[in-house]
This record gives C-alpha cells, sequence and structure tokens, in this order.
C-alpha cells in the first residue's frame, strides 16, 4: 500500500468530529450480528452492559410501579427485550414498548406470548414514531437519553410532554460530570480473527475515545474493517450538570420533579456515574 494512502487512512480514523455532528448509535442496535450480541447481554442476569443486573431491573421495575395510578399506562422508550416491560406489565400497568431493534423486540414479543402478556411492542424510531394514546408514565432507562444531540433531545422532550397524561411522569437516567471527568482520551485497536462482537468474520477494531471539555461530552469512535467492508460507528455521550438538565427539561414544559440515584430510587450522589430525574409534564 502507499504510505501515503495509509497516512492519510489514520489520518481520517483519528479525525475527531464537531460533537454530534456525524453518525447516530443506530448501527450498534439494528446491525444484525451487532443485535445478537446485544441480545446476549440484555439477558446476562449478572452483568450490567445493554442493559442493567436483573437484581436492580426487579427493585427497578417494583419502584416504577409505585409511580403509576391502579391500573396505569406506561410507554417504555428503547425498551430492549421487554426486561421493563414485562415486569410492569406483571405489576398491573397497561404497557408498550418501543424499540428499533429488531431481533430484541423479537424475543419480547415471544417472552409476552409465553407468559400470556398483553404487551404493546412496536418496532420503530423513538425519534420518528409518534403514540396514539397518553401514558401516566414514560420512562427511558440506561441513560439513553444521553446518547442524542441537543436537537434531538428537544424533539424528544417535545413529543414526550404531548405523550404525557396530564400530571405523568417522564423518569429516566443520565451520566454525571462526575463520569466525565473519569473519561480519558485513548487510542486502541484489536483483531478478531471470527466470532468477534462488530463481526463473524474477521475484523479490525479501531477504537479512538475523543473529549470534548467545553460540551462535557464524549466520542467512541469504531473504525471497523473488515475484508469486504468498513464502517464507522459512532457512540455519542452527553455528560448532565444537573441544573443544567433541570433547565433543558423547563424549557420544554418538563418539572423537574425529584434527582436520584438511579431508577430505582436511590438518593442522588453527584459523584456517581449516573443519576436519575423525576419530571412531570405541567
Ligand atoms: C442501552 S439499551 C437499553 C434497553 C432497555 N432500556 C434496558 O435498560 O434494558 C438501548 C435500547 O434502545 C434502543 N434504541 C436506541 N435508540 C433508539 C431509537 N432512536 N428508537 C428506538 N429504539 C432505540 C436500542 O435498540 C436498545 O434496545
Amino acid at each position: 500500500m502507499d504510505p501515503a494512502d495509509l497516512y492519510q487512512s489514520l489520518l481520517t480514523i483519528d479525525t475527531r468530529p464537531e460533537p454530534f455532528s456525524v453518525g447516530t448509535a443506530a448501527e450498534l442496535w439494528t446491525d444484525p450480528h451487532v443485535a445478537r450480541q446485544m441480545l446476549a447481554f440484555h439477558l446476562d442476569p449478572e452483568v450490567s452492559a445493554a442493559s442493567r443486573r436483573h437484581d436492580f431491573i426487579d427493585r427497578s421495575a417494583r419502584w416504577l410501579a409505585d409511580l403509576l395510578p391502579a391500573g396505569g399506562s406506561a410507554l417504555d422508550l428503547g425498551c430492549g427485550p421487554g426486561l421493563y416491560t414485562q415486569r410492569l406489565a406483571r405489576l398491573g400497568a397497561r404497557v408498550t414498548g418501543v424499540d428499533f431493534s429488531a431481533s430484541s423486540l423479537a424475543y419480547a414479543r415471544a417472552q409476552a406470548e409465553a407468559a400470556a402478556l398483553t404487551i404493546d411492542y412496536m418496532q420503530a424510531n423513538y425519534l420518528e414514531w409518534d403514540a396514539a394514546e397518553r401514558y401516566d408514565l414514560i420512562t427511558m432507562i440506561m441513560c439513553d437519553f444521553c446518547v442524542l444531540s441537543p436537537a434531538r433531545r428537544s424533539a424528544l422532550l417535545e413529543r414526550v410532554v404531548d405523550w404525557l397524561r396530564p400530571g405523568g411522569a417522564f423518569v429516566f437516567d443520565a451520566y454525571t460530570l462526575a463520569a466525565y471527568a473519569r473519561r480519558t482520551e485513548a487510542t486502541t485497536w484489536r483483531h478478531q480473527a471470527a466470532d468477534g462482537f462488530w463481526s463473524a468474520g474477521p475484523c479490525f477494531e479501531l477504537h479512538a475515545t475523543f473529549r470534548y471539555d467545553d460540551a462535557a461530552v464524549t466520542l467512541d469512535k469504531y473504525t471497523l474493517i473488515e475484508p469486504e467492508r468498513q464502517r464507522v460507528v459512532h457512540v455519542w455521550h452527553q455528560f448532565f450538570e444537573p441544573d443544567a438538565l433541570v433547565a433543558e427539561l423547563a424549557e420544554h414544559g418538563l418539572r423537574a420533579e425529584a434527582l436520584l440515584g438511579d431508577v430505582a430510587g436511590a438518593p442522588f450522589d453527584a459523584d456517581a456515574d449516573e443519576f436519575a430525574v423525576i419530571a412531570r409534564a405541567g
């Protein structure tokens, strides 16, 4: 290979785009091979990766159900394989789950059918889908709010306000500035001959982590090189100062009722990696 071409390729891989200017994490969830790996993470009860540990989810679902009126309705945005939706349905809620991952929803639907649970699953992008009804509770769990650009967050919050019943709650979690302070820039690369996370075949993963100190944003940029194809997956994360997030919610007509440590009701801890918010419409 011409060294000039190699140099140019590596320079492109190492280039830092403007925050949220390129890509979304859609490929992380919808590429069939990657989606299978993700589903395995979701379903491992001991692993807090695509979903949290299942003992946490048990506690979280009970805490979320307590926010609902008897027989109330819940909408879970990015419901994955239905770990929260199933539990909420068992606890008496009328539940809708939205996710764009076909494999996660296939699993969720099969589980609901096997357990004779009525759960409305929609395979859709929640930034484009529109709800036909209004909900007492809307959840977005595992810090998915943080992968959205400011414009997408704004679009999402406008929808959430429309989809909530008066007095309904939007409950979600987010990364703290303390977590941002612990992120470091790095570039790594590795080769997997077969059956890696990204591909069934051989694949080089070049992973660059960039920090954007002015915006408290990070980018994990994965350049994936296989013999027959090359792709780049951009995973953006916004980290939040709680007051700034409260102000952002207020701009969209949502009142932050409580800041907590997690979506199971733990107390807020500014030094932890994550926090949770209960926001009410009106
Ligand atoms: C980190 S996982 C969390 C899943 C679930 N909330 C949980 O905690 O078990 C994120 C989920 O959101 C889905 N997702 C991400 N962006 C989405 C979008 N724009 N529209 C619909 N689903 C989305 C992914 O497919 C994935 O199932």
